[in-house]
Order: structure tokens, then C-alpha cells, then sequence
């Protein structure tokens, strides 16, 4: 089968990859000719070794290309995938211009081709967008009636960054929704050869599937950083709580770590747009506005801490590591350092900050502060230290990185690092939910 997939990025060439690797010929169509060209060259705009392996191994077999002629590729193709994105606007209402403006290009491109197609939104959307909003658009445009002319599919992703090859070869169950069942069927006989639970569903559905699940995420993360904040308080470790919590079939251990909070492309966003359109159907969700609030004060419960140890930060330097929203990706969309270096340096501290990754996309956001080449190089003379995004190389810190601080104060904010290396190597441990009579 010939593939298209609109939208080169996270989604999009994660879907190309995977439909690669089954053995269809994938083009990856985006607007941003520098992105096609990186694609070309097997580059991908993010970092994702394992995925970045396989599409230069495609590329290179001539199974899966870029291009920025849209119409082109959707008229060689049987299946389309719009995978554009699907960002907040300040309301917290989705942006929806890119995913229709994909439509209007889709639908433009299918009015002059021949043959059945399907188009499959895989973009995240709210419920109703696909039929109420994209469906008109590529009726219009394609100047075709879906289910007879063409079919029209719904189909969220699940996958995580820095695990996006795996999360789509292995996906915990694969939702399709559609209007009619010969574009439902079409698109699960795609999906056959992977190994996972299949859900056939209507457009509504599958739309709201995606929500459903973001939003359990974000809530059990911010139950952690609720129970995590109270434990503190209570002089208590709200690791072995958690950890037995977790221990509960009904619980479950994933997602159960405290933080400084939530962030990335998809969870703000997609609880911010389901609040939003629940509202425009009247409902006011306490829920979701809770889980929002929490969020927004969690980073600082970390600078809170740092307060408690060292006093006023005025005209501290404080090392801030970790810029990502998380280890082991460069993606800074919704990161929680940003709120966290806006609260330090809203109370005078100096700010040094370091990324193994992530530095370059973080300096376009916070272009005013220091940044440091190292992470000990980070550490030197600073006063503070809060650990912002779980990278598995921090957990490798010690007396060498350390004994250069001014003030060996470490706060853990993601709860990964190892107390027991952290007092070994001379330093102050304090962790979000490590009670001050914690062990
Ligand atoms: N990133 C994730 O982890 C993830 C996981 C699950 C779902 N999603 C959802 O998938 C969607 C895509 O997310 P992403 O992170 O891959 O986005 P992204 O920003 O990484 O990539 C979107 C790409 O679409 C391209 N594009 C925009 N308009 C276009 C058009 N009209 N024609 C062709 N290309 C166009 C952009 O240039 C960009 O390369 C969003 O709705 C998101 O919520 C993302």
C-alpha cells in the first residue's frame, strides 16, 4: 500500500517509520522544505536515536521519503494520515488552523484523483472536530461525499517521547474510528500485522478515547504530586507510600513519581482543550481546573524547598539541570523549567542552567540567562541546585561535581536520583515529597 503522511513531525514520522518497517512505501509530506530536506537526509528535527536509525535505513532502501508537494502525494497514495499539530491557544482551546488547513490541501488533492481513499486524522482533536469541522472542509474541497467517494477515519496516538519507535511497533491497543465500516476495515487491515488489542469505534469515540487517557495521566500525576507535597509536610518519604499505593492492581505503579509537575506537547494541552470544550457545552469541569492548578504551583514546591535550606535566594546562584520536559528528550513544548527559572529569578536568585539535549531549543524561549557547557560545569560555585528533568547521566553526579558548589544542596525534583549517593557524596539531599524527618 502506498502511504501519506501529512506532517513530519513526532507523529507523523513515528507512523511513516512504522508503516515503513511493515513493508508499505511511505511519503512523509510537510510544508517546512528544511524538515523535508533533513528527512531526506535520514535527520530527524528531534532527537530519537532508535526512530532516527530506522527512518535513515528506510530512506536509504527507498522505502520512505519527504516531500513538500502535498497534493502530489496524497493523489499516489491509498491511505492519508494528517499528523499536524494540534497546539493550545491561550484560552486553552486547540489551535485547529494547521489540521485544516492539512484538510483543505487533502481534500484540494483528492478532488483531481482517481480510485478510493481514506483519510485517517491521527492528530490529537477534540470531540466532534473530525466530523463537524475536517469532514465539511474535505467534502468541500475534494467536491467528493464521504463513505461513498472516500472514507474518513479517525485514529489518536499514544506514543511517548524518547520511546516513539517502540510505543508504534508495540502499541498498547490501536484505536480506530470511522463513519462507515469499509474505511474502518481498510484502516485495521493496516494495522493487522501489529501485535495489539484493536478498538473499532465511531469518530466521536475515538476522539475522546485519546482525552480519556491523557487526562487519567495527568490526574494520576498530579495525585502523586498532591500525596508527594502532604507527605512532606507530615515529615513523611512519599516514596514507600507511593511504591505501596502503586503495589494496588487498581493503582498501578506507572506515573506514580512526584515532581515538579507535568509538562511536553500533549498532557497541558490536551487537559487545557478538554476543560475548554466541555465548557462550551456548559460543563465545568472541577477536575481538570484542579489538575491544572495543582500543575501550574507545583515547580514551586522544588523552589520552596531550596528556600528552606539556604533562606532568601536573593543573589544566589542556583543550578538548574534538566531543561526538557523530561530525560532523554530535547522537546522544551510546556516544560516545567520554565516556570521554575521565572520563580527563581523572580526572587533574585542568578540562574545557571544546562541540558544535554536540550540546551539549543530552551535558549530560543530563555535567551537572558547562563548556560553552562557541563553539568558540573553547572554546579561550580552555585549555591542550589534543583534538578529539573529526570537524565539518567545526572544520577552519575558526585563528590567531583559537587564538592565544587559554594553550597551542596540538591534538590531532586523529578525523585530519581539515589539519597543515599547524594549524602555519600557530601551533599544535602531534598527531594519533592522527602519529608525533613525522612530517612
Ligand atoms: N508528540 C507527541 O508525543 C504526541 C503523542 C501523541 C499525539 N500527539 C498529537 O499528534 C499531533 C502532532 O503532534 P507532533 O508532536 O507530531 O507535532 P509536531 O509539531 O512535531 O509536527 C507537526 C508537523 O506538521 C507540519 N505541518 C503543519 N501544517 C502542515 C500542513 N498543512 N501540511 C503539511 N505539514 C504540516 C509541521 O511543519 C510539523 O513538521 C498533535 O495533535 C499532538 O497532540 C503528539
Amino acid at each position: 500500500m502506498r502511504i501519506c503522511v501529512i506532517g513530519a513531525g513526532y507523529v507523523g514520522l513515528a507512523t511513516g517509520v512504522m508503516f515503513g518497517k511493515l513493508g508499505h512505501k511511505v511519503v512523509c509530506a510537510d510544508i517546512d522544505a528544511r524538515r523535508v530536506n533533513a528527512v531526506n537526509w535520514g535527520e530527524l528535527p528531534f532527537y530519537e536515536p532508535p526512530l532516527e536509525k530506522e527512518l535513515r535505513r528506510l530512506i536509504r532502501n527507498g522505502a520512505m521519503r519527504a516531500t513538500d508537494d502535498v497534493a502530489s502525494s496524497v493523489r499516489d497514495s491509498g491511505v492519508v494520515f494528517i499528523c499536524v499539530q494540534t497546539p493550545s491557544l491561550r484560552s486553552g482551546r486547540i489551535d485547529v488552523g494547521p489540521v485544516k488547513a492539512a484538510a483543505v490541501a487533502v481534500g484540494k488533492a483528492l478532488r483531481g484523483s482517481r480510485g478510493y481513499k481514506v483519510v485517517v486524522v491521527k492528530s490529537t482533536v477534540v470531540p466532534s472536530t473530525t466530523d463537524s469541522v475536517l469532514k465539511p472542509i474535505l467534502e468541500r474541497h475534494s467536491q467528493k461525499k464521504s463513505s461513498r467517494d472516500f472514507g474518513l477515519c479517525m485514529n489518536p496516538e499514544f506514543l511517548q517521547e524518547g520511546s516513539a519507535l517502540k510505543d508504534s511497533m508495540e502499541p498498547s491497543r490501536i484505536v480506530v474510528g470511522s463513519e462507515d465500516r469499509r474505511a474502518g476495515r481498510l484502516l485495521l487491515s493496516l494495522y493487522k500485522p501489529v501485535n495489539a488489542p484493536m478498538i473499532s469505534t465511531d469518530l466521536r469515540s475515538a476522539e475522546m478515547i485519546k482525552y480519556a487517557s491523557n487526562v487519567f495521566l495527568a490526574t494520576k500525576i498530579t495525585y502523586a504530586n498532591e500525596i508527594a507535597n502532604m507527605c512532606e509536610r507530615f515529615g513523611i518519604d512519599s516514596e514507600p507510600v507511593l511504591r505501596a499505593a502503586g503495589l494496588d492492581p487498581r493503582i498501578g505503579a506507572l506515573f506514580l513519581r512526584p515532581g515538579l509537575g507535568f509538562g511536553g506537547s500533549c498532557l497541558p494541552k490536551d487537559v487545557k482543550a478538554l476543560l475548554d470544550r466541555a465548557r462550551s457545552e456548559g460543563y465545568r469541569s472541577k477536575l481538570l481546573s484542579s489538575i491544572l492548578a495543582v500543575n501550574e504551583s507545583q515547580p514551586d514546591e522544588g523552589i520552596r524547598m531550596l528556600e528552606k535550606e539556604l533562606g532568601d535566594l536573593r543573589g544566589k546562584r542556583i543550578a538548574v539541570l534538566g531543561l526538557a520536559f523530561k530525560g532523554g528528550v530535547d522537546d522544551v513544548r510546556e516544560t516545567r523549567a520554565v516556570p521554575l527559572i521565572t520563580g527563581l529569578l523572580a526572587r533574585g536568585a542568578r540562574v545557571v542552567a544546562f541540558d544535554p539535549m536540550a540546551m539549543e531549543n530552551f535558549i530560543r524561549i530563555m535567551p537572558t540567562i547562563r548556560y553552562a557547557s557541563s553539568a558540573g560545569e553547572c554546579l561550580k560555585g552555585a549555591e542550589g541546585c534543583i534538578v529539573q528533568a529526570d537524565w539518567p547521566e545526572f544520577k552519575k553526579l558526585g563528590r567531583k561535581e559537587f564538592s565544587k558548589m559554594k553550597n551542596r544542596v540538591i534538590v531532586d525534583g523529578r525523585r530519581f536520583l539515589d539519597p543515599e549517593k547524594v549524602r555519600r557524596a557530601g551533599a544535602t539531599y531534598l527531594g519533592i515529597g522527602y519529608g525533613s524527618r525522612a530517612p
